[in-house]
């Protein structure tokens, strides 16, 4: 992985290299921690972070699932978000806040462990890579089912609960496919190993509801916004796996991935990304990039730190340069 210089951990900025923790920490052994994956884009005025505080707020919701109060206020963790931008001197990049339960108590009964948080920025390009976002991927169902909410919380991004999701991406990848798409528990659709997923056919673009097992994605959140705000109607309604097969167009979205065009599901040929999935594509990554004024108010601001030059731009995905 790419590396930055610095990393915040436990409200102190320490170098990269020795941001560490104990072995017997707990979230390593029963995954007992929650997380968020963020962007933070380069734009004409400076390094923005998108939707910081709808991200923070849906980590002090996952750490609640779990029992965890944060030991910081979210503006310390976004003033922390902040520093860490600067500090590390990066125009855009990938961030990671984790809250984990730490060093100190072994077995199921976490409470009594402690708290510790850290986040982490470094440049991250296209998750599935750049040119995915022009062609599309090809995905194949998982027969690895998405998580019940019988059995965990599908909507807290907590760390343990991506072994389901690892188990379905890496099934997939063995075969040669670029992302997985997962089922909920009744066979319906219900999204991608770390996206949510859009389907377009009979004049309406329809999407997974929560109580399909999703993650709630905050890209899933913009898109549905950017799509209506362009005159497309979006429902949330279970969608059938063989509706993925006689889709106009299929696309994934999420922070990692950003918004990605499916062009092949099953070996079943959907053809290159269709207008309405580059339609919302192109307003997303306007969005993201400061040029769309109804939408500026999801760009958190970074304040430059004046006073040292930044480092060179981080290659963001073709789309988002045009
Ligand atoms: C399982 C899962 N679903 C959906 C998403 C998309 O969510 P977001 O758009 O908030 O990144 C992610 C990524 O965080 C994910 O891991």
């Amino acid at each position: 992985m790419n590396k930055a210089d610095v990393i915040w951990m436990n409200g102190e900025i320490v170098p990269w290299e020795e941001a560490r923790i104990h072995v017997l920490s707990h979230a390593l052994h029963y995954g007992s921690g929650v997380f968020e994956g963020i962007r933070a884009y380069e734009t004409e005025r400076g390094t923005a972070v998108f939707r910081l505080r709808d991200h923070l707020e849906r980590l002090k919701d996952s750490a609640a699932f779990y029992y965890m109060e944060l030991p910081y206020s979210l503006e310390k963790l976004r003033e922390a978000t902040h520093e860490l931008i600067n500090t590390n001197k990066l125009r855009s990049c990938y961030v990671r806040p984790l809250v984990f339960r730490g060093y100190g108590e072994m077995g199921l009964y976490p409470l009594d462990a402690p708290i510790d948080v850290m986040i982490g920025v470094w440049p991250w390009g296209g998750y599935l890579g750049e040119e995915c976002q022009h062609q599309g991927i090809r995905c194949k169902v998982s027969s690895w089912r998405r998580m019940s909410a019988a059995s965990f919380i599908p909507q807290a991004k907590a760390t343990g609960q991506y072994l389901n999701s690892i188990l379905a991406k890496v099934e997939t990848a063995k075969a040669g496919y670029e992302e997985a798409i997962m089922l909920d528990e009744h066979g319906n659709v219900c999204e991608g190993s770390g996206e949510n997923i859009f389907l377009v056919g009979g004049g309406e673009i329809a999407t997974p509801p929560s109580t399909a097992s999703i993650l709630d994605g905050i890209t899933r959140r913009s898109v549905i916004q950017i799509a209506e705000d362009l005159g497309f109607r979006v429902v949330e309604r279970d969608i059938a796996r063989g509706e993925l097969y006689q889709a106009e167009e299929l696309f994934l979205t999420g922070t990692a991935a950003e918004v990605v065009p499916v062009r092949e599901v099953d070996d079943h040929a959907l053809g290159p990304p269709g207008e309405v999935t580059v339609a919302i594509q192109s307003a997303f990554f306007e969005a993201i990039q400061g040029k769309r004024d109804e939408y500026l108010e999801w760009l958190d601001f970074v304040e430059p730190d004046a006073a040292e030059p930044l480092k060179e731009p981080v290659r963001i995905s073709r789309a988002a340069r045009q």
